[in-house]
């Protein structure tokens, strides 16, 4: 838990003042959010925030941060996100709360990303499983692609009888394809099935930096820095340091 909570605030810290910036989802933002208020406050800040759920949305507004949109801003200045598993090139697994859809759009719209994970989530290779975001209609279809690659499983939750239902409507399927050597490869694979909406894996050329959190300290990895984006950086390749 100290892990999760100095990661979200050393990410918070990172916000500077008249940002536009991509929120993710899940409980680790719920905590960057929390401090991102408390410095909005005290700091007098003024942060525009693109949120990827409607749970990040309500936190959002609740700690002060200014709803924007795509419509107002397609690119954003910098995204942060948490994950559920990162592995050592930060290729990551994200969509445990069924939000990776928007979150993956809000990263892509960013100039930067960082993901911020206790550092217990940090893994050589990826291997749990996926959640794929599927179309409603097509999701028997879908369910019987992958089982050809994988071991699919249509996500069910609590608080409702029968299959989650995304914020967009959508259905999740968690497949698992054991440990993933080639996550781009997967990646590309799963987005082929028509029905597909997005997958959970988020390839380390989207990820500018992991924000590591340990019980007394949080650290910026950075590792594999994507290479040249749609967006026209130049970057180059630094070696990872745990
Ligand atoms: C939401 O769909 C996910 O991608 C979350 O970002 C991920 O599950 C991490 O969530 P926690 O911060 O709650 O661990």
């Amino acid at each position: 838990m100290g892990g999760k909570v100095n990661a979200a605030k050393k990410a918070a810290g990172m916000v500077e003042d008249c940002s536009v910036i991509g929120i993710g989802s899940g409980t680790t933002i719920e905590i960057f959010l929390e401090e991102l208020g408390r410095r909005i406050k005290e700091e007098e800040l003024t942060v525009y925030g693109v949120p990827s759920s409607y749970q990040s949305h309500l936190a959002a507004l609740k700690n002060g941060v200014k709803i924007v949109d795509l419509f107002q801003y397609p690119e954003l200045d910098i995204c942060f996100d948490g994950a559920d598993q990162v592995d050592e090139n930060f290729n990551c697994i994200k969509g445990g709360g069924a939000a990776l859809t928007r979150e993956k759009i809000v990263a892509t719209a960013s100039k930067k990303v960082y993901i911020i994970v206790d550092s217990s989530k940090i893994v050589e290779r990826l291997n749990m499983p996926v959640p794929i975001e599927v179309l409603p209609f097509a999701c028997g279809f879908v369910e019987k692609k992958l089982a050809e690659i994988g071991k699919p499983v249509i996500r069910t939750g609590s608080g409702k009888l029968g299959p989650v239902v995304t914020d967009n409507g959508n259905f999740i399927i968690d497949c698992d394809f054991g440990e993933i050597k080639k996550p781009e490869e997967l990646e590309r694979e799963i987005d082929e099935i028509p029905g597909v909406v997005e997958s959970g894996i988020f390839c380390s050329k989207l990820i500018d930096g992991v924000i590591a959190g340990y019980e007394n300290k949080a650290e910026i990895l950075k590792g594999k820095i994507r290479h040249q984006t749609q967006r026209g950086k130049n970057l180059s390749s630094h070696t990872f340091k745990p």
